[in-house]
């Protein structure tokens, strides 16, 4: 492992005014996306679709510092025959990999899941490498359980300490096998904004997953000097009647992180977990705006950057100068936002 590349690889993903483009769900999610602006979701539609986000000349140049593929993309062609990765890298960002192979239920955690993956994963990485991936990413779910006791079915509390523990020490295999095959890792311990949870039952929960989690970092012996966190936000649960203002999330969500997340480790990426495009600007912005951060804070998005240009798109070739444009824009806000320079009236310009 080459710890000052790794570094320089981790640095260049949180450039100051970029951030990163999570272009890497499943052929069961992409599906779903497709089916909410009637695409048909095949082989070719996706590629389509996933070119036109990598040929967006002003988002790709500007903001985005690199992009989490899925495997398919990964090895795919452009219409032209050239491999989308060349694209990627041909705009000055860097191509990134989705490694984990989704979930699967906990045994004897009922409600509860595990991410797998990691069999093979030392093999699958060489080859990612060689491709041209220089870091990837590995998501862990925990799910915070209904009702004001977060109570899942079998009367306990969920999330159990078990499923915290399991999705922590899979984190932690999985970063150490990427950094021994020079490739930075995304730790994603990703805390369900769904529930009906408030914002400071969503800071308790996420404070213990982020604390296991490094805790498993130190004894895997990753070096956080070369990895990229990527956490949920203190937010409330889409379904309380009280959702937190912008302020409250990143005042709340900023004291937490400084609270567990080592100064060694250069940028946190935000997931936007559902959150819509402007409120996922807003509370990345909010959050630089505070400043004194030891980290660069910068954003990691799917649908927050995605939900735009898959509208304006819809599947039509007509309207791919559209659909970019629309990706250009969130992606600059969303820029601005990691500096902290983002203003609400922006939006009003034209997409
Ligand atoms: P969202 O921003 O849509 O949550 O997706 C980010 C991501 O990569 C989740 O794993």
């Amino acid at each position: 492992m080459n710890l000052a590349d790794l570094n320089k690889v981790a640095l260049a993903m949180v450039t100051p005014g970029k951030g990163l483009l999570a272009a890497d769900e499943s052929s069961g999610t992409i599906k779903k996306r497709f089916d909410a602006i009637k695409v048909v979701s095949t082989e070719d539609s996706r590629r389509d679709y996933r070119e036109m986000l990598f040929r967006s000349q002003e988002a790709m140049s500007k903001y985005i510092s690199g992009v989490i593929l899925y495997d398919e993309t990964i090895w795919q062609n452009a219409k032209d025959g050239t491999p989308l990765v060349r694209l990627i890298e041909q705009a000055g960002a860097i191509p990134g990999i989705k490694v984990d192979e989704g979930t699967q239920a906990l045994p004897a955690c009922p409600g509860e899941l595990v991410t797998s993956g990691l069999d093979k994963l030392a093999e699958r990485l060489a080859k990612y490498y060689e491709r041209g991936a220089r870091f990837a990413k590995w998501r862990a779910v925990i799910d915070i359980g209904g009702g004001t006791g977060g109570l899942g079915t079998a009367g306990r509390a969920i999330p159990t300490m078990t499923a915290i523990r399991v999705n922590a020490h899979a984190l932690a295999r999985y970063a150490a096998l990427c950094q021994a095959a020079q490739i930075v890792p995304i730790v994603e311990p990703e805390v369900l904004m769904d529930g009906d949870h408030d914002i400071d039952r969503c800071y308790d929960v996420t404070q213990r997953v982020l604390n296991r989690t490094f805790q498993e970092l130190r004894v895997q012996r990753v070096a956080l000097e070369g990895m990229i966190l990527k956490p949920n936000m203190a937010i409330s649960g889409k379904k309380c009647a009280k959702q937190a203002s912008v302020e409250e999330v990143a005042e709340k969500t900023v004291r937490l992180l400084k609270s567990c997340v080592p100064a060694a480790v250069p940028g946190i990426a935000f997931l936007s977990g559902g959150q819509n495009d402007e409120e996922a600007t807003a509370h990345l912005d909010a959050m630089n705006k505070i400043g004194h951060l030891p980290w660069r804070l910068t954003f990691s998005y799917g649908r927050a950057l995605q939900a735009a240009p898959q509208q304006a798109w819809a599947g039509k070739a007509d309207n791919v100068a559209a659909g970019q444009r629309a990706f250009s824009h969130r992606a600059r806000m969303n820029g601005l936002a990691s500096t902290g320079t983002w203003d609400a009236g922006l939006e009003k310009q034209a997409a």
